[in-house]
C-alpha cells in the first residue's frame, strides 16, 4: 500500500506473541509489513516438537489457499519466520479482522497443525478522498442549515487507522457535520451557517481535511470548491435506498448487473441526472463501470469467486445544478466450478527398495480446489494394477502407501495416475502422474540353468582341455547380479579337486587340471558354487559329474607263463594224456575296461601244428589228440593274447611242454643239467622249486584273503617265480567278476600250474575231472633251456603287436 510521505511507525517484532494454542493449533498475532526473516514465534516449543527432528521429519509451512509464501520454518530453531510480504490490506482488503491460515506440515507420520496468523494493520496509509478537488453549486436562496453532502475520505487501514475525524478550515459560511448512518458509514456534510450573497461573492474555495486515529496520524485533504447560483433546484432522490446484486463470477464483460435510477423534479437540464461512483474498492473499479447516463453497472472486468465474493460500492445520482444524492449498491458473486481441484505432490520416497512391507508410506499427495461446497468436494483415485492405494489421511491429504510387495525384478519403474474429481456440475477433474522407480535389493541368489552337470572326457586327455561349463542367472541389478563361480572344496581320490579340475571365475568354464586316468577311477563328482557380488552375497551350488572313458592305452598282461626273460617255465603233459586234455592255461588281464579288456588268445606258432589248441577265451590249452609215441617230447608254444580294443593291443608268451611222465626220464634235459659246468644243478633245482612251492602259496593266500590293493605299481616279488603276486595286479582287476574275488578259474589255474614232484605241500583239488593232474613244473634259467629248445627260445618278440 501506498505510504504517502508520511512517516511509517516501526514495529519492534516482539510484537509477535501466542494467542492461544488448542488441539495442537497454533494461532500467532503479527502486525503486518514485518521485515523477511523475522521471528514471528517458535512452533517446536509452541507444539512440543523434538527440533532436531525437525529437518528429518520435512517441517514446512504451506498456505492453505495460494501458493504465496508468507512464512517458513526455520529447521534449527523451529522459529516461525516471516517467509514474503505480510500487507494485510492486500490480503484482507477491508474486513475488519485479517487472519491468514497456514498449516505446518510434518511428515512420518504425517502431522498437519493449523497455523492461524492474525494480521493487526499498522497504519502505513493516509485517508483518501475520491477526488482532491469537489464542486458544490449553491443556490444563492438557501437557507441557514441547509446541508450539502460531500464524499467522505477513505482510509484502506481499519479500525483506530482508518478516517476518525474531518476538520473544516475555518470559513465564514459553513460549517462541518458528521452523522453515522445505519451501516455505519459517515455521512459529511457541510451545514450552512450564513446565507450566501452571490453578488457580494459567486465563489468560495473550502479545505476539508481527513485524519486517521494512528500514530503518527495520517491525514488526506480535498479542496470543496463552492459556487453560488442563482436559482433553486430539487436534489434527485434513487428509487430504492440500497441495491443489491447477484451475479454468477467469471460473466461475460459487458453484462448489466443492475440498473441504479434517480428521479429528479426539476423540468430541463435541472433534471437531467448524472451517476457516479462515489465510492469503489480498486477491485471493483476494474470489475465494473457505470454508465452516467443511464445508470446501468455493467461487467468491465474479470468477476472472480474466489477473489471477491462481494463488491460494495456507492453511487452518487446528480442533477444539473450539481446537487446530488447517493445509494448503495451490494453486488454478491455466485461460485461457478471453474477450478479444477489440483494436485500437489508433496512429498516423495524415490527409488523405493524392493524390500518395502506392505502398506509402507511412499509419499504424500494434497489435493486443494479452490471453488466452494460441492465444486470443492474432491475425491482421489488412483489407476488399478499398481500395487498402491491412496490412503486418506488428514484433511484433503493423502498418504501413497504400498498394497503388495515389490518385485524389481519384475517392475521397476511405476507410472502412477492419481486422478481428482470434484463434485459440481458438470465436474471437474484433473490428474498427476507420479514416477517411483524400484531399487534393487540383493534378493536372487544365483540359479545354475541346470540342475546338475555332467561332463564325459576321455582319459589322458590334455592338461587345460574343457570338459564342461556351467551357467548360473542371477536377475539381479548390476554386482547384485555378477555372478562368480568357484569350486567348492573337495576330495577325489583322497587329493583336493583343485589338483583335478579348475573352473574360470567369470566364465563358469571348467577345465581339467590334469591328465586323467580312466583306470584310476571312472568317475568323480565336483561342486560349483555360483555367488553374486551383492553384500550380503548369495550363492548355489551345483554338483558337476565328471565321467571319464577309457581308452585303449593298456596292453593285455600276461601273468602266467612269466613274460619273456625272467622266468623259463615247462609245463609236463603225461604220455598218456588222451585228446582234448588241459595241458596249461595262460593267464592275461587287461587294465582297460570293456572292449578294451576282453581278451582273446592264439597259438601264433606251434612245434607241432596239430598237438595243441588254445581256448579262445579262456586261454586253456588241451592237447588236440591222443599223445603218441612219435611225437617231439619238446613242445613250444607261442601265444598272442589280444584285447578287442580299436586298435587292438596284444602280448605275447612262450609255452613249453615236454611229454614225459617222469622228469627224470627226460635224458636231455639231465645231460643237459649235468653238462652245465654248474655241478650244483640238483640243488639249485630243489632250491628253485621250493621257492616256487613257497612262493605259490603265498599267492594263493594273498589272491584268497587280502583285497586287492590298488595303488601299488605293477612289479614281480619275485623274479621268475610262477606265480601271479597280487600286486601285479591292476586296481581294478577284481572288477572282472564284479564281486572282488577272483574268479575260480584262476583258483584253479593256480593249483594246476604250482605242482612239484619236490613239493611238500598239496592242494585240494577243486577242479573238474578232466583236469589233468600236470604238477611237473620245473624252472631253470633261460640260457639253460636254450639248447633243449634249440631255436625256440628266440624271443617271441616278432609276433608281438600284430
Ligand atoms: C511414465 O511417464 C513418463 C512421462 O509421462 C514417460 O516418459 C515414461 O515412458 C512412462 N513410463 C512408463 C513405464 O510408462
Ligand atoms: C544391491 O543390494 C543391496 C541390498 O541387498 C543394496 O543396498 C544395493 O544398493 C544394491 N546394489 C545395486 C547396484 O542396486
Ligand atoms: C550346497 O547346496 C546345498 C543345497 O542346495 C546346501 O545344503 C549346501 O549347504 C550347499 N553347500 C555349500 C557349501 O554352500
Amino acid at each position: 500500500m501506498t505510504n504517502k510521505g508520511k512517516s511509517l511507525l516501526f514495529l519492534p517484532f516482539c510484537f509477535a506473541f501466542v494467542v492461544h494454542l488448542t488441539d495442537g493449533d497454533l494461532s500467532y498475532a503479527i502486525p503486518e509489513e514485518m521485515k523477511r526473516g523475522s521471528i514471528i514465534g517458535n512452533a517446536a516449543k509452541d507444539l512440543g516438537l523434538e527440533v532436531g527432528r525437525l529437518s528429518a521429519r520435512k517441517a514446512r509451512i504451506d498456505s492453505e489457499e495460494n501458493h504465496q509464501r508468507y512464512c517458513e520454518i526455520d529447521l534449527k530453531t523451529g522459529n516461525v519466520l516471516v517467509g514474503g510480504r505480510i500487507d494485510r490490506e492486500e490480503l484482507c482488503t477491508e474486513k475488519a479482522s485479517c487472519v491468514l491460515k497456514l498449516e505446518l506440515v510434518l511428515e512420518s507420520p504425517l502431522e498437519l497443525h493449523r497455523v492461524s496468523l492474525l494480521i493487526n494493520d499498522i497504519n502505513d496509509n493516509s485517508p483518501a478522498f475520491p477526488k482532491d478537488r469537489m464542486e458544490l453549486e449553491i443556490s444563492e436562496l438557501a437557507d441557514k442549515g441547509a446541508r450539502y453532502r460531500v464524499n467522505e475520505a477513505h482510509d484502506v487501514d481499519s479500525g483506530q487507522n482508518g478516517v476518525q475525524q474531518y476538520i473544516l478550515e475555518k470559513n465564514d459560511h459553513f460549517i462541518l457535520s458528521v452523522r453515522a448512518d445505519s451501516d455505519g458509514l459517515k455521512n459529511v456534510e457541510l451545514v450552512l451557517d450564513k446565507e450566501l450573497d452571490r453578488e457580494e461573492k459567486w465563489d468560495l474555495s473550502l479545505v476539508l481535511v481527513a485524519v486517521d486515529g494512528g500514530s503518527p496520524q495520517r491525514s488526506g485533504t480535498a479542496i470543496i470548491h463552492v459556487i453560488i447560483l442563482d436559482a433553486n433546484d430539487n436534489a434527485p432522490v434513487f428509487t430504492e435506498v440500497a441495491y443489491e446484486a447477484s451475479l454468477p463470477e467469471n460473466s461475460p464483460l459487458g453484462t448489466v448487473v443492475v440498473k441504479v435510477s434517480a428521479a429528479d423534479a426539476d423540468e430541463g437540464v435541472n433534471g437531467e441526472v448524472s451517476y457516479d461512483f462515489s465510492r469503489i474498492s480498486e477491485r471493483g473499479k476494474r470489475a465494473f463501470s457505470l454508465d452516467s447516463k443511464t445508470g446501468e453497472i455493467k461487467v468491465a472486468g474479470p468477476v472472480d469467486f474466489e477473489q471477491d465474493s462481494k463488491y460494495e460500492m456507492r453511487i452518487s445520482a446528480k442533477d444539473g445544478y450539481g446537487l446530488s444524492s447517493d445509494s448503495k449498491v451490494v453486488i454478491h458473486v455466485t461460485d461457478v466450478n471453474d477450478n479444477p481441484p489440483l494436485i500437489f505432490l508433496k512429498s516423495r520416497h524415490n527409488p523405493i527398495p524392493e524390500n518395502l512391507p506392505i502398506g509402507t508410506e511412499v509419499g504424500i499427495i494434497n489435493v486443494q480446489d479452490r471453488d466452494s461446497e460441492n465444486n470443492r468436494q474432491v475425491r482421489c483415485s488412483i489407476q488399478q494394477n499398481v500395487p498402491f492405494k491412496l490412503v486418506p489421511s488428514i484433511k484433503n491429504y493423502y498418504s501413497l502407501v504400498t498394497t503388495s510387495p515389490l518385485d524389481r525384478e519384475l517392475v521397476s519403474d511405476y507410472n502412477i495416475t492419481i486422478t481428482a474429481t470434484d463434485e459440481g456440475s458438470p465436474p471437474l477433474s484433473s490428474s498427476k502422474s507420479v514416477q517411483l522407480s524400484v531399487a534393487d535389493v540383493n534378493d536372487n541368489p544365483p540359479v545354475f540353468e541346470e540342475q546338475s552337470y555332467n561332463a564325459y572326457v576321455t582319459e589322458n586327455n590334455k592338461p587345460g582341455s574343457t570338459l564342461c561349463s556351467v551357467s548360473a542367472l542371477d536377475p539381479d541389478w548390476r554386482q547384485n547380479g555378477t555372478v562368480i563361480y568357484s569350486l567348492l572344496p573337495g576330495e577325489v581320490n583322497g587329493a583336493p579337486v583343485s589338483s583335478y579340475l579348475s573352473v574360470n571365475g567369470d566364465t563358469g568354464l571348467i577345465h581339467a587340471v590334469r591328465s586323467l586316468d580312466y583306470e584310476q577311477f571312472r568317475s568323480f563328482k565336483v561342486h560349483v558354487m555360483a555367488r553374486d557380488n551383492g553384500s550380503p552375497p548369495l550363492s548355489s551350488n551345483v554338483t558337476v559329474s565328471v565321467f571319464i572313458t577309457d581308452v585303449n592305452d593298456n596292453s593285455p598282461q600276461i601273468l602266467y607263463p612269466a613274460p619273456e626273460g625272467h622266468s623259463f617255465m615247462t609245463e609236463l603233459v603225461p604220455k598218456a594224456a588222451h585228446g582234448g586234455s588241459l595241458v596249461s592255461k595262460v593267464i592275461a588281464v587287461d587294465a582297460d575296461s570293456g572292449q578294451n579288456a576282453w581278451l582273446s588268445y592264439h597259438i601264433v606258432k606251434s612245434t607241432d601244428p596239430g598237438l595243441f589248441t588254445i581256448d579262445l577265451h579262456s586261454g586253456e590249452i588241451r592237447t588236440q589228440r591222443d599223445i603218441s609215441e612219435s611225437d617231439n617230447m619238446k613242445q613250444n608254444l607261442i601265444v598272442a593274447v589280444k584285447d578287442n580294443g580299436q586298435p587292438s593291443l596284444s602280448a605275447t608268451c612262450s609255452m613249453y611242454l615236454l611229454i614225459s611222465d617222469n622228469l627224470a626220464e627226460v635224458p636231455e634235459l639231465k645231460d643237459m643239467s649235468y653238462d652245465d659246468t654248474n655241478s650244483k644243478l640238483t640243488s639249485y633245482l630243489i632250491i628253485a622249486l621250493v621257492s616256487v612251492s613257497t612262493f605259490f602259496l603265498t599267492f594263493i593266500i594273498v589272491i584268497l584273503g587280502v583285497r586287492f590293493c590298488h595303488r601299488r605299481k605293477p612289479r614281480l616279488l619275485f623274479d621268475g617265480a610262477v606265480a601271479i603276486p597280487s600286486a601285479y595286479l591292476p586296481p581294478n582287476y577284481a572288477e572282472v567278476d564284479g564281486t572282488g574275488t577272483l574268479r575260480s578259474t584262476y583258483n584253479y589255474d593256480a593249483y594246476l600250474t604250482t605242482g612239484s614232484r619236490t613239493s611238500d605241500f598239496k592242494f585240494v583239488r577243486s577242479y573238474n575231472d578232466n583236469t589233468l593232474p600236470a604238477d611237473q613244473t620245473l624252472k631253470k634259467s633261460p640260457t639253460d633251456f636254450t639248447e633243449v629248445f634249440g631255436n625256440f627260445v628266440e624271443s617271441p618278440e616278432g609276433y608281438l603287436s600284430e
